[in-house]
């Protein structure tokens, strides 16, 4: 294989941990502006001390965002290894390593237990296949606020249609 081949190869597995591998099991990835960041994180109602966990945390802004300025414990998991490193990368330089843990994996195989809130920005697909594992893991208080695309099944609490943001409770009982 000449030098061409060789590069091509590389840009090709590169383009595939990042973009065909993570969309395959949940999303590509597309960060979420900061101003929306900053609206669902007030949406959430983060108490301090609480858990926030974004399922497929991309470069980390939620996690970082709900630890530095509402003093939550954040668990973000990711699948793509490129942006696990830089999630690490980024809290180590921040100091944010007792309050943020970040897990490289895929979020269908973790156990979604100790999360207050949980963050989603997903696909339709993998939301309908993500809600009943929401539903059967989370505490009963916990909330699940999804940007862009909705979940049939969980007792919605708030929606922003213009901003595409869908606050939801994990148990119907939260609306009683
Ligand atoms: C649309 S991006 C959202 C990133 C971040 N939550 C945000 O809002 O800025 C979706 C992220 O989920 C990750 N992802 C997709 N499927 C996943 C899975 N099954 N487990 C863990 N991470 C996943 C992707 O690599 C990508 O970083």
């Amino acid at each position: 294989m000449n030098a061409i081949g060789l590069v091509v190869v590389i840009i090709g597995i590169i383009v595939m941990f990042y973009f065909f591998w993570p969309m395959i099991k949940g999303a590509p990835w597309v960060p979420t502006g900061m101003k929306k960041v900053r609206k669902m994180l007030a949406l959430a109602d983060l108490k301090p001390d609480e858990v926030l966990y974004d399922l497929g945390c991309g470069d980390g802004r939620f996690i970082v965002k709900a630890a530095r300025k509402f003093g939550a414990k954040a668990v973000g998991i990711e699948i793509n290894l490129f942006l696990y490193l830089w999630c690490q990368l980024i809290i180590t330089i921040l100091g944010l390593r007792r309050r943020v843990k970040i897990i490289y994996g895929n979020f269908f195989k973790h156990n979604l237990s100790e999360a207050d809130v949980v963050i989603c920005y997903l696909l339709p697909e993998t939301n309908d296949r993500l809600e009943h594992k929401l539903i059967r893991e989370l505490k009963p208080t916990a909330r699940v606020i999804s940007n862009s695309f909705v979940f049939n099944k969980l007792p919605i609490v708030s929606v922003d249609i213009d901003k595409g943001i869908y606050v939801y409770y994990a148990r119907m009982e939260n609306l009683l």
